[in-house]
């Protein structure tokens, strides 16, 4: 018998949060991404309001940040866009960094462009599944 081989994805989804759209780093962040070897299949420039942010989120729904997480993501614009590159998930977490920016690597998309755990630039989908289900929430 052949040991079965676990298939990692090729998809994953992130945000360009308020705080990096405002800043203008979205054009730096979009190009980290693509010289990293991800290709872009679907961008949307979007507002989120609380019901959207609330469902998206609904995972952090206990956590003591909830209501300032909600409010944060709904207080501009947001860039969603969905992306394909073998090992996807991993490779891009790999290149956004820690969630608290203090945290993150040198040369991390969040060492470079975020501010705060909470501001903290970008998002990424942290499984294969959840990849799936963030895509579909945004471009279904
Ligand atoms: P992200 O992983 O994209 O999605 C959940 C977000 O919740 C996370 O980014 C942070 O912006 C925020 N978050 C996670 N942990 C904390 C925390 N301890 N305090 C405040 N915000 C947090």
């Amino acid at each position: 018998m052949f040991a079965k081989k676990t298939m990692s994805g090729n998809k994953t989804f992130t945000i360009i949060k308020p705080d990096a759209f405002e800043a203008g780093y979205t054009g730096p962040i979009i190009q980290k991404i693509e010289e990293a070897g991800f290709n872009l299949k679907n961008m949307r420039l979007i507002r989120l309001d609380q019901e959207s942010a609330g469902k998206f989120y609904a995972i952090h729904k206990e956590k003591p940040f909830f209501g300032r997480l909600c409010d944060y993501m709904c207080s501009g614009p947001i860039i969603v866009i969905q992306l394909e590159k073998e090992n996807a998930v991993e490779d891009f977490r790999k290149l956004i960094g820690a969630t608290n920016p203090e945290d993150a690597e040198e040369g991390t998309i969040r060492k470079l462009y975020a501010t705060s755990i909470e501001a903290n630039a970008i998002h990424g989908s942290d499984s294969d599944e959840n990849a799936e289900i963030e895509i579909n929430f945004f471009f279904s």
